[in-house]
């Protein structure tokens, strides 16, 4: 996709598309921009007659007669105090679906006089790639599906190219996650994750490191391997790092849950539990994935960033974790598991465990951790964990200029009570009522207290049964765009005109 600046003389344009972004405002003043190719009272008509009134996503396309623009699409924009990035990334993604089918070239008029350019241009392009995605691996006969591949600003003054030049990788990483998530689990196993981060590796120059079994054993790593002995798949602990050319000044660390499928083992899912999309279970990995792949291309200064996966499957055989077993994590705590569903976090503990051992500034992962996550928050917000103020803001901003949805939640030290067990050290279960707080305060048992760490519950945002925004139904990606603006953008302020 190439995006470019045009002059805004619509006559003179070679392009057949045009989507116009209006606010909610005086319309008419606005519409004075294409008297050029439309008569503004038929359009002011129209507009009223359907009780047009900008607010955002609010769409009404016109077929033209010029020679070479055959379509006119109008979108609302909202009142343009309140337009941020996320706005534009909404409406352009309704407008966008309203042109696929076609892989001209789309002319876009924003009122450019109220948006940061770079940001808005930066909002479009993503828009335009991630709401027209589409998955068609598992088709014996895909259909071609065709994608607007030139993007022209008309009338935008001129565009700085740094968040420009993003698009691209960070579309390409969130794509990456799409397709993880989506493949099914007997082709997405451990070792075929593995694979794809070792070939994610060699393409963007990142350090990999991929234990089998044998060599977690070696590193105590009994939590973890409890969980992969269900299963007749090898686990595959994955670590990649990026390093950038010179020194970094800072080391940070992001983990990402990697159950290829939950089954729930002994405590097997039935009924509401929906087993069968426990292929996304390793939504938390795919985004770190996706993470590694934008930031490798990216190539941040003054950063190093490590990415880990312990990958496996929670399965049901004679060897299986019994709901019972009391196993001993890499940092030489017992677990009493008193449910063998709550096996993300058995992972997660020695990773946690390994990801401090690298003496990192900051650790943050993520994880389809729980359901009672999904229950609080929906499909659309992940929930936040963190006990440190400056990362968990951190990440609120990233969030907020990513338009992903993110919400701080409470690390209720109290709660900890509940997963106290009678033999070991802690249990893995507390009870039901905050069922997602206690899974926060069992991983914090296995990360060490001076280092800052956020954990990312995306049980409910990996994945959504609707066209939302710029995810199509399916597989969202969720987490690439926030983990990369995270680590690359810190120091780029965002700012909307106004
Ligand atoms: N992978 C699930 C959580 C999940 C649920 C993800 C729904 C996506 C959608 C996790 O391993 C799990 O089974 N959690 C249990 C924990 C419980 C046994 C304490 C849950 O949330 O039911
Ligand atoms: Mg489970
Ligand atoms: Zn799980």
């Amino acid at each position: 996709m190439q995006i470019s600046q045009k002059s805004i003389s619509l006559k003179n344009w070679d392009g057949s598309i045009v989507i116009f972004g209006l606010l909610n405002g005086d319309i008419e003043t606005q519409l004075e921009l294409l008297a050029d190719v439309i008569e503004k009272d038929y359009l002011l008509q129209v507009l009223k007659d359907q009780n047009f009134g900008g607010e955002v996503g609010e769409i009404c396309s016109f077929n033209l007669t010029q020679d070479k623009l055959m379509k006119l699409v109008i979108i609302g924009l909202g009142k343009p105090e309140k337009l941020l990035a996320d706005g534009i990334r909404q409406a352009t993604s309704i407008a966008a679906r309203e042109c696929l089918g076609s892989s001209e070239k789309i002319g876009f008029i924003y009122p450019w006089e109220v948006i940061d350019y770079s940001i808005a241009a930066k909002a479009i392009g993503e828009a335009i790639r991630l709401s027209t995605f589409k998955d068609l691996r598992f088709r014996s006969n895909p259909e071609e599906i065709k994608r607007p591949e030139k993007i022209e600003l008309l009338g935008l003054p001129q565009i700085e190219n740094t968040l420009i030049n993003q698009i691209s990788p960070i579309c390409a990483g969130v794509e990456l996650a799409r397709e993880l998530v989506g493949a099914p689990p007997n082709i997405l196993t451990p070792s075929e994750l593995a694979n794809q981060a070792l070939e994610i590796s060699k393409e963007f120059k990142l350090e990999a490191k991929i234990l089998n079994r044998k060599q977690c054993a070696e590193k105590g790593m009994g939590s973890y391997l409890a969980v992969a002995k269900g299963s007749d798949l090898e686990p595959k602990f994955i670590h990649l790092t990026y390093k950038p050319n010179s020194p970094a000044q800072k080391k940070i660390v992001m983990v990402g849950k990697g159950l290829t499928f939950d089954s729930g083992g002994y405590n097997l899912k039935v009924g509401a539990a929906q087993i069968e999309k426990m292929k996304y279970d390793m939504g938390g990995s795919a985004a770190v994935i996706g993470a590694a792949r934008a930031i490798g291309e990216l190539a941040p200064e003054n950063i190093e960033v490590h990415f880990i996966v312990a990958a496996c499957e929670n399965m049901i055989n004679g060897s299986a974790l019994h709901p019972g077993d009391i196993i001993t994590a890499s940092n030489g705590k017992t677990i009493e598991v008193n449910n063998t569903d709550a096996e993300g976090r058995l992972t997660l503990a020695d990773a946690l465990v390994y990801a401090c051992k690298l003496e990192p500034d900051s650790i943050v992962d993520l994880a389809t951790l729980t359901g009672a996550c999904v229950i609080a928050l929906g499909d659309e917000i992940a929930g936040l964990w963190s006990e440190s103020e400056e990362l968990a803001k951190e990440l609120e901003i990233a969030a907020e200029h990513t338009g992903e949805g993110l919400w701080r939640m409470p690390m209720r030290n109290s709660y900890r009570k509940g997963l106290k067990s009678m033999l070991a050290d802690i249990k893995n279960t507390g009870p039901r009522a905050g069922g997602s707080i206690t899974a926060a305060l069992f991983l914090k048992e296995f990360v060490t207290e001076s280092i800052p760490w956020a954990h990312i519950d995306i049980a409910g945002t990996c994945w959504t049964d609707k066209d939302n925004g710029i995810n199509p139904s399916g597989a969202t990606g969720y987490g690439v765009r926030t983990l990369v603006e995270w680590a690359c953008n810190k120091a780029i302020p965002h700012t909307i005109k106004n």
